[in-house]
């Protein structure tokens, strides 16, 4: 079976991640590039070898473009209305993450695809990471105990100033609701959430650092799973790190496992299991990631066409709309739980200062 893929949003990420894999899969024929921004549709066709483009969804709808799946990598806030146009023809939907700029749009998009059968999934990519699924399964055969605490960062220095790449559309209210929280912490939220289950309360700090920021450079929430773990999380785009920068510790009854995804490790990735007095006990063999970075894309759209062209169910990894409806629900109280603050007595003594 064929799958015929459109690509509406041909920016950075979809042309490092989405056009090499699409256009690599010997399932998927890619029938058109779309981007509002027309020279950019032109000019990705040409450079994918793809029959068509157009500079809009609404044009190639009118335009009868027959396709099985619509892969999103627009802005946030194009995400819904790009959805449901796909829906209303049928298709099968790859949304990048995250889904949507509120959660009640997120739910209305989870129940509108669950309306009409669609298999739907959103770029929670990491999944598919060798190191995170090892992890995983360790955490299924109890080789962790009983998960106490996970703590997880995603942070690299994307938008700092000395890496010259202004802040753009991500740092904008009017595209993203949040900043460094929605373009990295909630991919690690989403892992959490893989892992240990729904989450049922949050409390959040999200902080400017930079003069001209209007969203969150360095955001940390803490949370409680309904399993009993808790967790912390800390993204920013500001801080060092390699891409994606993804750091995953999980203590448990029985010791610590961490996971690390940094292209400037040897592979990519490092999965390590830890004695209880913090010396390195093992540091697993996991399979190499063939794609660098874009790998973890790669992997999951292989996943979401087996899904499409075999009518199978999706498995257990395949991030789905419903679940990351739920992400977004955390999101949105996360974004709810930054007024409250408790105020901290003056202290009796004086901390020397940093001479
Ligand atoms: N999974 C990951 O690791 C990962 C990495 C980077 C980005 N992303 C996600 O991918 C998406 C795109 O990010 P990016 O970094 O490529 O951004 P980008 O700004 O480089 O690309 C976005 C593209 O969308 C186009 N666009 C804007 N409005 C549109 C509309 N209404 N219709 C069609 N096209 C439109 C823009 O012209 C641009 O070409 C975001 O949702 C982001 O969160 C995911």
């Amino acid at each position: 079976v064929i799958i015929r893929a459109v690509m509406l949003g041909v920016g950075e990420w979809a042309r490092k991640a989405h056009l090499p894999a699409l256009t690599a899969h010997p399932q998927v024929q890619v029938v058109a590039c779309v981007d509002a921004d027309s020279d950019r549709a032109r000019s990705a066709a040409a450079d994918f070898a793809v029959p068509a483009w157009y500079d809009s969804l609404d044009a190639l709808l009118a335009d009868r473009v027959e396709a099985d799946l619509l892969v999103i990598a627009a802005p946030d806030d194009v995400h819904p209305a790009a959805i449901r146009g796909a829906l209303s023809a049928g298709m099968a939907v790859f949304c990048e993450k995250p889904l949507a700029n509120d959660a009640p749009t997120a739910i209305a998009l989870s129940e509108e695809a669950r309306a009409v059968g669609a298999v739907a999934s959103v770029g929670y990519s990491f999944r598919y990471s060798p190191a995170v699924q090892a992890l995983r399964a360790d955490l299924a055969s109890g080789v962790l105990g009983e998960p106490w605490l996970i703590e997880v960062a995603e942070h690299n220095a994307q938008f700092h100033p000395l890496m010259g790449k202004p802040l753009n559309w991500k740092a904008d209210p009017e595209h993203a609701r949040a900043g460094a929280l929605f373009e990295y912490g909630s991919h690690v939220l989403d892992l959490c959430l893989w892992l240990l289950g729904p989450a049922t309360s949050v409390s959040a700090h999200l902080v400017k650092v930079l003069p001209q920021s209007r969203l969150d450079d360095i955001a940390t929430l803490q949370l409680q799973f309904a399993g009993g773990a808790v967790g912390t999380l800390v993204s920013s785009w500001l801080l060092t790190g390699g891409f994606p920068g993804i750091t995953i510790r999980l203590h448990g009854s029985r010791g610590l496992c961490q996971v690390e995804l940094n292209d400037t490790i040897p592979g990519g990735e490092r999965y390590s299991h830890y004695e209880l007095d913090g010396s390195v006990r093992e540091v697993v063999t996991t399979a190499p990631l063939l794609h660098g970075p874009s790998s973890y894309a790669r992997l999951h759209l292989d996943d979401l066409v087996r899904v499409v062209s075999k009518r199978t169910d999706p498995g257990d990894v395949l991030p789905t709309i419903a679940q990351a409806a739920h992400t977004q629900q955390v999101l949105e109280a996360a974004l709810s739980a930054t007024r409250s603050w408790v105020q901290i007595p003056a202290p009796l003594t004086v901390f020397p200062s940093v001479p």
